[in-house]
């Protein structure tokens, strides 16, 4: 059972750190300068892929949580709430993106910096996250 918890907080770990690194890409990858039809099809692209690796991440700390029989640390609730968080706003993300197919210009670029925002906090959520993680381990 130890070794079980070890190898999915590796995956857990990793997923967690994967998904970071989509939001690094991501904020870079969107911009208003960008053709809208590109951004349309990069935004599609990467969408599904990040809610996989959040997923994943889910997926992995309920198996870690399950070995460990729900004897867990504080830091694990701050973990589902940051995990929430980072879900409401990729979801109010995807509602907003009819915005970014339509031919309003301002509209467009709402969208933009509300994803360079929202990109940002996610970022700085994550790294805060995996900071307390180790810090109260
Ligand atoms: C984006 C969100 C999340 C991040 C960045 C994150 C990050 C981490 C990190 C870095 C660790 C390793 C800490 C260590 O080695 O002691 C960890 C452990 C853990 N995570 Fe997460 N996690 C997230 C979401 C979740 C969710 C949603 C759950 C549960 C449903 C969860 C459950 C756990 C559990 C049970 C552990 C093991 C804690 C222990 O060692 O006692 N995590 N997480």
């Amino acid at each position: 059972m130890d070794e079980l918890f070890q190898t999915t907080l590796i995956f857990h770990t990793a997923f967690a750190g994967i998904v970071l690194f989509l939001a690094i890409f991501n904020y870079f990858l969107i911009n208003d300068k960008l053709d809208y039809k590109r951004l349309v099809k990069r935004v599609r692209t990467i969408l599904p892929i990040y809610y996989l690796f959040l997923a994943t991440v889910l997926f992995t700390g309920l198996i870690l949580l399950g070995v460990a029989q729900f004897t867990i640390h504080h830091v694990v609730y701050l973990m589902v709430i940051v995990w929430f968080v980072i879900l409401m706003m990729t979801i109010r993300r995807y509602k907003k993106f009819k915005s970014l197919r339509s031919d309003d210009e301002i509209r467009r670029g709402r969208f933009v910096r509300f994803s360079k925002r929202k990109f940002l906090i996610d970022m700085a959520l994550i790294v805060a996250m995996i900071a307390i993680a180790y810090i109260f381990k």
